[in-house]
């Protein structure tokens, strides 16, 4: 039963102690979410792994990338010196919890990108930039490229500082997110050409569309954002007159342009969090979450912008058998689950990070 879980869980919090972080993503479902020392989006979630002080094990709730990111950033030099030699081990508790819109991108469907865009543009003009949901791979590619990382709360200031190094930016794997914040710098759509690393004449595109682009976006997409639609907003609209329309970057941009506000799962909250008692919401993003809200709010009227069910399957399969069973082992002395990167993907994807923590 979760009752008798959730005293095992604690059994092992209460010895590990201060050794032990619990970290969990707003999309984690309520138990699982219950038992994390810190939550956060996936920017706080990497600042908070790259800040751990003396811990040894961090038991990420959430997705396989940001476990991989938190390894990166919690494992830097200085850190570990500063533990005396010691590393943390990054626990996953369940190796199924991927994400699949940072597998839409891959290194080799990538390094051909950036080898056909030199048959066209010079790629020392060209700054890459992946979203921090994509795989470490691909996070030392732009590391090693002069690129940098982004989250959906400073993809603005990312991009800005990438334009301010070359005059084009290749944007992987959402492209929505990079379409969405483009937008708002005045970039026009006959500027972002879409790159289909299946087909292979450019990406699908003509060779003029790519001279003239400014940002070229991949073809990558979040499933759970794109089942939120104009025509819902439009329902709501009519539906609920004042009604406000909240959404993650990560929706389209025909959802994105018309919402009220588009932010990051940390700053939708902090939105709800900063209005008045008796605003109607209707928001755009990962059902838990918005369940989570209309619990903690309930002088606010929130509604969730889809009438299917919109959820992250991959974010689901943390739960709290999964959770005991890694940290029951690694309270044995047996970690599970450790998601470990390898030191030179590793050292190129910190050069990448570092970059994004030292401009948001
Ligand atoms: P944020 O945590 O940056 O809001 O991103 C949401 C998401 O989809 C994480 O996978
Ligand atoms: Fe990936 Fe979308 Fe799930 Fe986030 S919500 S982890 S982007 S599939």
């Amino acid at each position: 039963s979760n009752e008798e879980l959730t005293d095992r869980i604690n059994a092992v919090r209460r010895k590990q102690g201060s050794r032990l972080m619990i970290l969990g993503h707003h999309y984690q479902q309520d138990e699982v979410i219950a038992q994390s020392d810190l939550r956060g989006d996936s920017y706080q979630l990497s600042k908070m792994a790259a800040d751990s002080g003396d811990c040894r094990h961090i038991v990420f709730c959430g997705v396989h990338f940001m476990a991989e990111t938190a390894d990166i950033l919690a494992n830097r030099p200085e850190k570990i010196a500063a533990r005396d030699g010691h590393r943390v081990d990054v626990i996953l508790p369940d190796m199924a919890a991927g994400c699949s819109m940072a597998d839409m991108a891959a290194i080799d469907q990538v390094e051909n990108a950036w080898e056909d865009l030199g048959e066209l543009i010079d790629t020392n003009d060209i700054t890459p930039v992946t979203y921090i949901n994509s795989a470490a791979s691909l996070k030392s590619f732009v590391g090693r490229h002069g690129g940098i990382v982004c989250t959906s709360s400073n993809a603005a200031s990312v991009l800005k500082w990438a334009f301010a190094r070359t005059s084009r930016v290749l944007f992987f794997p959402d492209q929505h997110l990079g379409r969405n914040t483009a937008q708002t710098m005045g970039i026009p759509n006959d500027q972002m050409p879409v790159w289909n690393p299946y087909d292979l004449e450019f990406g699908g595109n003509t060779a003029e569309a790519i001279r003239n682009s400014k940002v070229i976006l991949w073809k990558g997409h979040c499933s759970v954002h794109q089942m939120f639609k104009k025509e819902h907003v439009a329902a709501f609209r009519r539906d609920y007159p004042g009604i406000q329309i909240l959404v993650h970057p990560e929706c389209m941009q025909e959802v994105n342009e018309i919402a009220d506000v588009s932010g990051s799962t940390g700053k939708i909250i902090e939105t709800v969090r900063n209005a008045p008692a008796g605003t109607k919401w209707a928001i755009g993003t990962e059902l838990h979450l918005v369940n989570r809200l209309k619990q903690e709010h309930p002088e606010q009227e929130i509604h969730f912008l889809s009438p299917v069910v919109c959820m992250c399957a991959t974010m689901y399969r943390i739960d709290l058998a999964h959770l005991c069973w890694s940290l029951e082992n690694l309270d044995a002395g047996t970690p599970v689950n450790v998601v470990r990167v390898d030191d030179e993907t590793s050292q190129w994807s910190r050069t990448a990070l570092e970059r994004m923590l030292s401009v948001t």
